[in-house]
């Protein structure tokens, strides 16, 4: 398969923000609920777990596919496996489809390490899982989470992996920078909020 034509369906996929149209779809405008995010947390928040997962896995798939079929055509030391995952999660958070005003691409960015490596999902998933359990707050176990997976494949990957983990994570801290003020300021949102 093409290199540049991967790119751009995986950022085309990316562009479709499955919460606000299930959101929508459901007579709720996404935007203006709770954190006014388009991703499953804030879906949760608005049409409750159910919808949320749906959510999750739906936007989890704009990393997943794209990667795994880079994976596959061009090998996991390629820049088009690089590439195709930058463009998944920058599709989420900025989509043409949507005026540019996407979400905060952590479920596309945990789809982007599965179809990389299972093995560093899983373990990213143990550390989110314990310090949502700890602390509650699902923008701080995102955050943590980016981090580890930064470290992870710094240990355990090549290094256009390590590379892409940690555009991916400089990213995904920029769109919650709203949500490390609040949470600095102790007014961050959660998920029952
Ligand atoms: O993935 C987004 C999550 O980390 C925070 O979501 O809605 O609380 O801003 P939200």
């Amino acid at each position: 398969m093409d290199s540049i034509l991967l790119v751009l369906l995986a950022y085309l996929y990316g562009s479709v923000l499955f919460g606000e149209h299930i959101a929508k779809w459901k007579g709720v405008d996404i935007r203006s609920v709770g954190s006014g995010n388009v991703g499953a947390t804030n879906v949760a928040r608005a049409l409750g777990k159910k919808y949320a997962l749906l959510v999750f896995l739906l936007d989890m798939s704009k990393g997943l596919v794209p990667v795994w079929l880079a994976r596959f055509y061009m090998g996991i030391d390629s820049w088009t496996v690089f590439l195709v995952g930058v463009a998944s999660v920058l599709g989420h958070m900025y989509p043409i489809f949507h005026n540019w005003k996407g979400g905060k691409g952590v479920a596309t960015a945990f789809g982007v390490l599965l179809g990389i490596s299972p093995f560093l999902a899983f373990l990213t998933l143990l550390v989110w899982l314990m310090v949502f359990k700890w602390k509650g707050y699902v923008s701080l176990a995102s955050l943590t989470a980016c981090v580890f997976a930064v470290v992870f494949s710094l240990f355990f990957m090549p290094a256009k992996i390590f590379l892409l983990a940690l555009v991916i994570t400089v990213l995904i801290f920029y769109r919650h920078k709203d949500n490390i003020k609040r949470l600095m300021e102790g007014r961050e949102l959660k998920v029952g909020s």
